[in-house]
């Protein structure tokens, strides 16, 4: 039996120039936990060309969702980005990553620090009634360089606080602080500043971040996962993996090409 499966591209959105997301079909009997990536991608000639890509639908949705950067000279993104409805996509029948619930021990507040495509692995957990169960308030941080980049924005402040599923535990148990560094916002500053200086916490009314009681996932580039990191070894926090639980998690954002 083959490890992939063809799907067709349902729907594409294209957030910016160079950010895009899309849904396609999904395999009743493709499963995957909350957080996790598999590897989609083309058939280029006979071969396919695969990339690891975290899934933005929640395991309980009919269809898969996908966010990725277009570079124009990338091997899979560049052929990618031009995608359209009914377009055949192969996508692994195998999931896996660091970034679940289960690698973490439980606490007071999860947050969910994400920049650029980083995002990804966090729309799947924030529509996850276990995260709510789990965790008091969930904070989730995306940070970008522009505005136009805070992709998921409208989804995540209109949209999901009146899903049916989901809506009534996002309205009391989610926070969402966008950031950006390159241009005015209502949020200015990079995730590791705003968690030194305090901002982030004063701005959302809530207890600074200590290892006695709050757990992290991060996702982005290696830079900001390796400041990051650096930040929360610092204040005792221990990182988690599939062999252990820990206070914290780290998975790279994929796709760079
Ligand atoms: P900045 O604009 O100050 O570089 P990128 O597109 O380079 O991945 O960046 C996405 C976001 O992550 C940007 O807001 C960027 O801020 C921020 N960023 C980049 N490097 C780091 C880092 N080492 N620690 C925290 N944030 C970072």
């Amino acid at each position: 039996m083959s490890s992939f499966n063809e799907e067709r591209v349902l729907s594409v959105h294209h957030w910016t120039d160079s950010l895009f997301s899309f849904k396609t079909t999904r395999d009743p009997a493709f499963r995957f936990r909350n957080g996790e990536f598999t590897m989609i991608g083309l058939k280029v000639g006979e071969k396919p060309l695969l990339r690891a890509y975290s899934v933005v639908s929640a395991n309980y949705e009919e269809h898969l969702e996908f966010f990725s950067i277009k570079v124009q000279d990338g091997p899979l993104t560049s052929k990618l980005q031009h995608l359209k409805v009914g377009d055949p996509i192969i996508v692994s029948r195998k999931a896996t990553g660091t970034l679940v619930l289960d690698n973490l021990t439980g606490g007071r507040n999860l947050y969910l620090l994400g920049t650029g495509t980083g995002l990804a692995p966090f729309l799947s957990i924030i529509k996850d009634p276990e995260t709510y169960d789990r965790y008091e308030k969930v904070v989730l941080i995306h940070g970008c360089r522009h505005v136009n980049e805070l992709a998921y924005g409208e989804t995540i402040a209109k949209d999901l606080p009146s899903d049916e599923l989901v809506g009534e535990l996002i309205r009391d148990g989610l926070l969402y602080y966008p950031t950006v560094t390159r241009e005015p916002f209502r949020n200015r500053g990079r995730i590791t500043d705003l968690i030194t200086s305090g901002k982030l916490f004063d701005d959302l009314g809530i207890a600074p971040l200590e290892q006695a009681r709050d757990r992290v996932m991060m996702c982005g580039s290696p830079a900001m996962l390796a400041d990051l990191k650096t930040l929360l070894l610092a204040r005792g926090f221990v990182e988690g993996n599939h062999g252990e639980a820990g206070d914290f998690v780290v998975e790279r954002a994929f796709v760079e090409k």
